[in-house]
């Protein structure tokens, strides 16, 4: 695939990313505003107040992406935006920042699912280390905050979904029991943190198994770690930095929770890409940065003879290059939008 440089903008959630991405594989730039230490404060995100962080730091984000990439707008062949899913509010700003600047030089205006970038993060060339492209037909786990769901594609933008949560997501969940064991906002790399401290690793949570599908579940695994916490703490529970809990405890209880989680993704991951003959599996979504994850599917998926393939942890958390390199895909597909273009926090990206 050959296309010229894509500039990409991301603001569904609590990222403003923005990227130069040339071929949907290699970064020229990748520069993400992150909200996360202002939603700490808070214990989660008020999404008006994310809205109004993607508004002031959009500008300042696209001035130091184009310093690094050192571009022209000549050189610029399309503006990729993410459309879905996401927070309506931080969508719009995004959205309406794109179509401004696609407007102003004369460029296509090219939509993108924000789960499509996750899953095309997997294609973006990674200069730390050698990393294969992956070859189809794949099966894909994607987790992230808001979705967990395993995809199977046969070639390029062709997805046959093959199971996902049935309630929260895998990355919800993390930060839900993060909050319950009174740890900081986002839980997800606090409880990795925590977790790999425990000595102890007698605590087992259950596990969802739901059959031989391949959904997942994970609020019976939160409601038994809120039922540990309140038992272990006379009822009165944990606030944000505040537990009654000791840090020993903490990292054991954040042990369990932690493999039961991975447990089951792990397990369903490598059955759905042997019932599908994959040739690789991609791991993508926020989740993805997590070390243990990582390294568990690395370890199946390498006993069962299939090449995994994972971009690096700041590739797999919410950023602007995997919208360019879904972007260009699209793009070479044919896809445009109008002025029109407006948010679809709800946009799904396939279908059983
Ligand atoms: O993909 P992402 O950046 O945003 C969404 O599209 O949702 O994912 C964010 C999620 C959060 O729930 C966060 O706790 C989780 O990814 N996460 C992790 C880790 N880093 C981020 N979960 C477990 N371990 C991590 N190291
Ligand atoms: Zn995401």
């Amino acid at each position: 695939m050959t296309t010229g440089p894509i500039l990409a903008v991301e603001s569904s959630c609590d990222e403003t990313g923005i990227a130069i991405v040339e071929d949907g594989r290699r970064i020229l730039s990748n520069v993400v505003a992150s909200q996360v230490a202002m939603h700490a404060a808070s214990g989660g995100i008020v999404p008006e107040v994310a809205a109004r962080a993607h508004l002031r730091w959009i500008v300042p984000t696209l001035d130091e992406a184009w310093a690094a990439a050192g571009v022209t707008w000549n050189d610029i062949e399309a503006v990729a935006v993410t459309e879905g899913p996401g927070l309506a509010g931080s969508l719009l700003v995004g959205i309406n920042f794109a179509k401004t600047l696609a407007y102003v030089h004369g460029k296509p205006l090219v939509p993108v699912n924000h789960l499509e970038g996750h899953l095309y993060a997997a294609w973006l060339a990674d200069e730390t280390r050698e990393l294969p492209e992956p070859i189809f037909p794949l099966v894909a786990l994607i987790v992230s905050g808001g979705h967990t769901f395993l995809v199977e594609m046969r070639d390029h933008l062709q997805y046959r979904l093959l199971g996902e949560t049935v309630d929260d997501a895998a990355g919800e969940a993390f930060d839900k029991v993060g909050r319950l064991l009174g740890l900081p906002y986002p839980g997800g790399p606090e409880i990795m943190k925590a977790a790999a401290t425990a000595t102890n690793h007698d605590v087992v949570f259950p596990r969802a198994w739901l059959g031989e599908t391949f959904d997942f579940s994970f609020s019976g695994l939160k409601t038994a770690a809120r039922r540990t916490i309140a038992t272990e703490t006379d009822g009165t529970g944990t606030s944000i930095g505040e537990t009654a809990l000791s840090p020993d405890r903490v990292a054991e209880l954040a042990y369990g929770f932690q493999e039961s989680v991975i447990d089951v993704l792990v397990t369903k991951t490598l059955r759905a890409a042997l019932a599908a003959g994959a040739r690789s599996i991609v791991l993508g979504g926020g989740v993805a940065a997590n070390r243990v994850l990582r390294d568990r599917l690395a370890a199946g998926a390498a006993a069962s003879g299939i090449p995994l393939v994972v971009p690096r942890p700041s590739l797999c958390t919410d950023n602007g290059a995997m919208i360019g390199a879904a972007g260009a895909r699209r793009m070479e597909a044919g896809a445009r939008a109008g002025l029109d273009l407006d948010a679809r926090p709800s946009l799904p990206l396939a279908r059983r």
